[in-house]
Protein backbone atom coordinates (compact mmCIF):
# COMPACT_ATOMS: atom_id res chain seq x y z
CA UNK A 1 0.00 0.00 0.00
CA UNK A 2 1.82 3.40 -1.37
CA UNK A 3 1.56 5.72 2.02
CA UNK A 4 2.97 3.66 4.60
CA UNK A 5 4.64 3.93 6.28
CA UNK A 6 5.11 7.91 6.15
CA UNK A 7 8.04 10.13 7.58
CA UNK A 8 7.17 13.70 7.53
CA UNK A 9 10.17 16.43 8.47
CA UNK A 10 8.99 20.03 8.46
CA UNK A 11 12.82 20.95 5.84
CA UNK A 12 15.41 18.30 5.00
CA UNK A 13 17.49 18.56 1.84
CA UNK A 14 15.73 16.26 -0.78
CA UNK A 15 12.75 13.60 0.51
CA UNK A 16 14.71 11.19 -1.89
CA UNK A 17 17.51 10.77 0.43
CA UNK A 18 14.76 9.47 3.44
CA UNK A 19 14.29 6.48 1.92
CA UNK A 20 16.19 3.46 1.98
CA UNK A 21 15.67 0.14 -0.08
CA UNK A 22 15.40 -2.14 2.85
CA UNK A 23 12.08 -0.14 3.76
CA UNK A 24 8.71 -1.00 2.57
CA UNK A 25 7.21 -0.90 -0.75
CA UNK A 26 5.74 2.29 -0.98
CA UNK A 27 7.06 4.02 2.00
CA UNK A 28 6.59 7.47 1.58
CA UNK A 29 8.75 10.63 2.86
CA UNK A 30 7.49 14.00 2.51
CA UNK A 31 8.36 17.69 3.88
CA UNK A 32 7.32 21.44 3.77
CA UNK A 33 10.63 22.88 2.46
CA UNK A 34 13.20 21.01 0.80
CA UNK A 35 16.90 22.86 0.85
CA UNK A 36 18.68 20.91 -2.14
CA UNK A 37 15.54 20.01 -4.07
CA UNK A 38 16.56 17.50 -6.86
CA UNK A 39 15.20 18.08 -10.18
CA UNK A 40 16.00 15.81 -13.65
CA UNK A 41 18.88 16.37 -15.42
CA UNK A 42 20.73 17.37 -12.49
CA UNK A 43 19.12 20.20 -11.87
CA UNK A 44 17.55 21.83 -8.48
CA UNK A 45 13.81 21.78 -7.68
CA UNK A 46 13.27 24.83 -5.53
CA UNK A 47 10.00 25.91 -3.04
CA UNK A 48 9.02 28.49 -1.01
CA UNK A 49 8.51 26.56 2.31
CA UNK A 50 5.23 24.89 3.51
CA UNK A 51 3.22 26.26 0.24
CA UNK A 52 4.27 23.10 -2.22
CA UNK A 53 3.09 19.38 -2.14
CA UNK A 54 7.15 17.72 -1.87
CA UNK A 55 7.53 13.60 -1.48
CA UNK A 56 9.46 10.56 -2.67
CA UNK A 57 7.90 6.80 -2.87
CA UNK A 58 9.33 3.77 -2.52
CA UNK A 59 8.47 1.13 -4.89
CA UNK A 60 10.40 -2.02 -5.71
CA UNK A 61 8.81 -3.12 -9.34
CA UNK A 62 9.80 -6.79 -10.66
CA UNK A 63 12.79 -7.31 -12.45
CA UNK A 64 13.11 -6.96 -15.92
CA UNK A 65 10.41 -4.03 -15.99
CA UNK A 66 11.64 -1.02 -17.67
CA UNK A 67 11.19 1.41 -15.02
CA UNK A 68 11.19 4.45 -17.02
CA UNK A 69 7.93 4.07 -17.76
CA UNK A 70 7.31 4.55 -13.97
CA UNK A 71 8.45 8.29 -14.88
CA UNK A 72 5.14 8.57 -16.98
CA UNK A 73 3.11 6.69 -14.58
CA UNK A 74 3.72 9.31 -11.93
CA UNK A 75 2.48 11.52 -14.56
CA UNK A 76 -0.66 10.08 -15.12
CA UNK A 77 -1.45 9.87 -11.58
CA UNK A 78 0.43 13.40 -10.79
CA UNK A 79 -2.13 14.78 -14.17
CA UNK A 80 -5.42 12.85 -12.43
CA UNK A 81 -5.06 14.93 -9.04
CA UNK A 82 -4.44 18.07 -10.58
CA UNK A 83 -7.26 18.42 -12.61
CA UNK A 84 -9.36 16.81 -9.77
CA UNK A 85 -8.03 19.86 -7.67
CA UNK A 86 -8.01 22.24 -10.46
CA UNK A 87 -11.64 21.29 -12.65
CA UNK A 88 -9.40 21.28 -15.01
CA UNK A 89 -7.58 19.39 -17.96
CA UNK A 90 -4.03 19.21 -17.80
CA UNK A 91 -1.19 17.85 -19.56
CA UNK A 92 1.94 15.57 -19.65
CA UNK A 93 4.89 16.83 -21.41
CA UNK A 94 6.64 13.78 -22.05
CA UNK A 95 8.56 12.20 -20.03
CA UNK A 96 7.63 13.77 -16.60
CA UNK A 97 6.13 17.43 -16.63
CA UNK A 98 2.86 18.14 -15.53
CA UNK A 99 0.97 20.92 -17.37
CA UNK A 100 -1.63 23.67 -17.09
CA UNK A 101 -2.08 26.12 -19.56
CA UNK A 102 1.17 25.94 -21.23
CA UNK A 103 2.90 25.94 -17.36
CA UNK A 104 4.09 23.21 -15.46
CA UNK A 105 2.76 22.57 -12.12
CA UNK A 106 4.81 19.59 -11.32
CA UNK A 107 7.23 17.33 -11.95
CA UNK A 108 8.45 13.91 -11.43
CA UNK A 109 12.14 12.21 -10.72
CA UNK A 110 12.50 8.37 -10.55
CA UNK A 111 15.86 7.42 -9.56
CA UNK A 112 17.40 3.49 -9.30
CA UNK A 113 18.64 2.47 -6.01
CA UNK A 114 19.83 -0.81 -5.17
CA UNK A 115 17.11 -2.08 -7.48
CA UNK A 116 14.40 -0.38 -6.37
CA UNK A 117 12.92 2.86 -7.68
CA UNK A 118 12.67 6.14 -5.61
CA UNK A 119 10.16 8.27 -6.88
CA UNK A 120 10.03 11.66 -6.23
CA UNK A 121 6.96 14.04 -6.97
CA UNK A 122 6.71 17.46 -6.74
CA UNK A 123 3.94 19.90 -6.85
CA UNK A 124 3.82 23.52 -7.17
CA UNK A 125 0.47 24.24 -4.88
CA UNK A 126 0.04 27.22 -3.02
CA UNK A 127 3.08 29.45 -4.25
CA UNK A 128 2.31 32.93 -5.48
CA UNK A 129 3.93 34.19 -8.73
CA UNK A 130 6.74 35.70 -6.57
CA UNK A 131 7.58 32.75 -5.20
CA UNK A 132 7.95 30.51 -8.70
CA UNK A 133 11.13 30.38 -10.61
CA UNK A 134 11.44 33.00 -13.20
CA UNK A 135 14.27 31.53 -14.49
CA UNK A 136 12.72 27.89 -15.60
CA UNK A 137 13.33 26.89 -19.03
CA UNK A 138 9.38 26.41 -18.76
CA UNK A 139 7.46 28.94 -17.27
CA UNK A 140 5.78 27.63 -14.10
CA UNK A 141 2.46 27.81 -12.16
CA UNK A 142 0.97 26.75 -8.97
CA UNK A 143 -2.69 25.34 -8.53
CA UNK A 144 -3.06 28.63 -6.31
CA UNK A 145 -1.69 31.11 -9.49
CA UNK A 146 -4.58 29.12 -11.54
CA UNK A 147 -7.41 29.01 -10.30
CA UNK A 148 -6.72 32.07 -7.52
CA UNK A 149 -7.32 29.63 -4.41
CA UNK A 150 -5.16 28.00 -1.56
CA UNK A 151 -5.48 24.64 -1.46
CA UNK A 152 -4.70 21.89 1.59
CA UNK A 153 -1.58 20.60 0.70
CA UNK A 154 -2.26 16.91 2.48
CA UNK A 155 -5.76 16.81 0.38
CA UNK A 156 -3.38 16.87 -2.56
CA UNK A 157 -1.00 14.47 -1.25
CA UNK A 158 -3.52 11.81 -0.14
CA UNK A 159 -5.63 12.32 -3.41
CA UNK A 160 -1.86 11.97 -5.25
CA UNK A 161 -0.67 8.89 -3.48
CA UNK A 162 -4.26 7.35 -4.29
CA UNK A 163 -3.50 7.99 -7.91
CA UNK A 164 -0.13 6.48 -7.93
CA UNK A 165 -1.29 3.34 -6.33
CA UNK A 166 -4.14 3.30 -8.68
CA UNK A 167 -1.56 3.70 -12.03
CA UNK A 168 1.18 1.44 -10.41
CA UNK A 169 -1.03 -1.29 -10.02
CA UNK A 170 -2.45 -1.06 -13.14
CA UNK A 171 1.31 -0.69 -14.51
CA UNK A 172 2.22 -3.62 -12.46
CA UNK A 173 -0.81 -5.52 -14.35
CA UNK A 174 -0.83 -4.23 -17.88
CA UNK A 175 2.39 -2.13 -18.47
CA UNK A 176 1.72 1.25 -20.10
CA UNK A 177 -0.96 -0.08 -22.19
CA UNK A 178 -2.90 -0.27 -19.83
CA UNK A 179 -2.43 3.49 -18.63
CA UNK A 180 -2.98 4.49 -22.64
CA UNK A 181 -5.52 6.20 -23.15
CA UNK A 182 -4.69 8.30 -20.12
CA UNK A 183 -1.51 9.29 -21.19
CA UNK A 184 -2.69 9.82 -25.19
CA UNK A 185 -5.48 11.86 -24.11
CA UNK A 186 -3.07 14.08 -22.03
CA UNK A 187 -0.17 14.30 -24.69
CA UNK A 188 1.00 18.01 -24.52
CA UNK A 189 3.91 17.67 -27.45
CA UNK A 190 1.94 16.01 -29.62
CA UNK A 191 1.69 18.44 -32.94
CA UNK A 192 4.53 20.61 -31.54
CA UNK A 193 8.05 21.06 -33.67
CA UNK A 194 10.76 19.23 -30.47
CA UNK A 195 14.05 19.24 -30.38
CA UNK A 196 15.58 16.19 -27.97
CA UNK A 197 19.07 14.79 -28.20
CA UNK A 198 19.79 16.33 -31.58
CA UNK A 199 16.77 14.81 -32.80
CA UNK A 200 14.36 17.50 -34.50
CA UNK A 201 10.76 17.26 -35.64
CA UNK A 202 6.96 16.93 -35.30
CA UNK A 203 5.95 14.83 -31.95
CA UNK A 204 3.91 12.19 -33.36
CA UNK A 205 2.71 10.72 -29.91
CA UNK A 206 4.22 8.80 -26.73
CA UNK A 207 4.41 5.14 -28.05
CA UNK A 208 2.83 1.99 -26.37
CA UNK A 209 6.54 1.84 -25.21
CA UNK A 210 7.20 4.71 -23.13
CA UNK A 211 9.12 6.18 -26.15
CA UNK A 212 8.44 10.16 -27.94
CA UNK A 213 7.38 9.44 -31.90
CA UNK A 214 9.23 12.26 -33.56
CA UNK A 215 8.72 12.70 -37.64
CA UNK A 216 11.73 13.66 -39.01
CA UNK A 217 12.53 15.02 -42.44
CA UNK A 218 14.23 11.25 -42.86
CA UNK A 219 11.05 9.45 -40.82
CA UNK A 220 9.96 8.11 -37.72
CA UNK A 221 11.98 7.91 -34.98
CA UNK A 222 11.72 7.28 -31.43
CA UNK A 223 13.80 8.58 -28.46
CA UNK A 224 13.93 6.68 -25.18
CA UNK A 225 15.21 9.62 -23.19
CA UNK A 226 16.30 12.87 -22.67
CA UNK A 227 15.16 16.72 -22.14
CA UNK A 228 12.78 18.16 -24.99
CA UNK A 229 13.12 21.37 -26.28
CA UNK A 230 9.41 22.69 -27.87
CA UNK A 231 7.82 25.12 -29.72
CA UNK A 232 4.82 27.23 -27.72
C1 LIG B 1 11.59 17.69 -12.44
O1 LIG B 1 10.58 18.12 -13.01
O2 LIG B 1 12.72 18.08 -12.77
C2 LIG B 1 11.43 16.69 -11.35
C3 LIG B 1 11.15 17.37 -10.04
C4 LIG B 1 10.97 16.41 -8.89
C5 LIG B 1 10.88 17.18 -7.58
C6 LIG B 1 10.50 16.29 -6.43
S1 LIG B 1 10.10 17.23 -4.99
C7 LIG B 1 10.09 15.79 -4.02
C8 LIG B 1 11.24 14.93 -4.51
N1 LIG B 1 12.46 15.29 -3.81
C9 LIG B 1 13.35 15.85 -4.63
O3 LIG B 1 14.47 16.28 -4.27
N2 LIG B 1 12.89 15.90 -5.88
C10 LIG B 1 11.56 15.31 -5.97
Amino acid sequence: MIGEPRVHVPECESTQLLLEPSMPEGAVASADHQTIGRGRGGRTWEDAPGTAVLCSVLLKPPPGRRVTELTLVAAVATAETVERALDLTAQIKWPNDVMVDRRKVAGGLAELREGAVVLGLGVNVNQTRDQLPTDARIPAASLRTIDGRLHDRETILADLLAELERAYEAWLAGGLDALYVQIGARDFLRGRRVSVNGTTGTALMIARDGRLEIETESGAVAVESGEVVYER
